[in-house]
C-alpha cells in the first residue's frame, strides 16, 4: 500500500469523484458527477494545500482523504478541514482510514497546520474521536443530515 497525493496521479481523479458522488454528492440537490470532478481539480496543484491523499494498492486507488480550506463557512476562523474520508468497501475495518488520516495530518503539520476541523454523521465521533478529535456543536449538512463538528490540534512534536 502506498500513500500518494492526487496531484501525483491525476488519472485517478475520476474514480475518486465517483466514490464521492455515490456516497454524498447524489444526495445534494442539483449536484452532478461532473460537478464532483470539477471540485477535485483544486487538488491537482503540487506541493501546497489543499491536499488529497490517496491509498493506492496494485496501481488502483483504495482510499482517499482531504486536508482542505473552509469545508464549512459559518465560522471563517476555522481554516483547515479534514474531509472526503473514504475507504473502498473491500478494504474497510482494517485501520486503513486511520493510517491514511495520520499520514495526511503529518503532511499538514509540515505545512504549519495546527487546528483541523471536520464534520461527521457519527454523533460519538467514531474513528475521529479515537484519533484525537474533540466534539464541538451540531450543524446541518448540505444534504439535510445533522452532523457533529469536531476539532483536533496538531502538536508540533507529534
Ligand atoms: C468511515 C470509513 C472511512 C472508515 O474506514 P476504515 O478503513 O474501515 O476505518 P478504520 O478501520 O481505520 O476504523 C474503523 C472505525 O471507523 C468507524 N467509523 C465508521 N464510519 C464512521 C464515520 N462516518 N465517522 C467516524 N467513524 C466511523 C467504525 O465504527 C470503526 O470504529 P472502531 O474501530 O472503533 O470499531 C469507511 O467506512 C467509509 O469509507 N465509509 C463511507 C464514507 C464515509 O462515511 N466516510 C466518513 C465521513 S465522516
Amino acid at each position: 500500500m502506498q500513500f500518494i497525493a492526487l496531484s501525483e496521479a491525476p488519472r485517478l481523479l475520476p474514480q475518486v469523484a465517483r466514490w464521492y458522488f455515490d456516497t454524498w454528492g447524489r444526495h445534494v440537490p442539483g449536484m452532478t458527477l461532473d460537478d464532483e470532478q470539477v471540485r477535485l481539480e483544486v487538488f491537482l496543484q503540487q506541493d501546497e494545500l489543499p491536499l488529497l491523499l490517496l491509498a493506492v494498492h496494485d496501481h488502483e486507488p483504495v482510499a482517499a482523504a482531504q486536508l482542505k480550506f473552509h469545508e464549512r463557512t459559518e465560522r471563517p476562523e476555522r481554516l483547515h478541514w479534514l474531509g472526503g474520508v473514504y475507504v473502498d468497501q473491500s478494504q474497510r475495518g482494517q485501520g486503513l482510514a486511520a493510517r491514511l488520516i495520520e499520514d495526511l495530518m503529518a503532511r499538514g503539520r509540515a505545512f504549519g497546520v495546527r487546528d483541523v476541523y471536520l464534520q461527521t454523521e457519527r454523533n460519538d465521533g467514531g474513528l475521529y474521536r479515537r484519533l484525537g478529535w474533540k466534539p464541538l456543536e451540531m450543524q446541518m449538512h448540505a444534504s439535510g443530515v445533522p452532523v457533529r463538528i469536531m476539532q483536533r490540534t496538531l502538536s508540533a512534536a507529534e
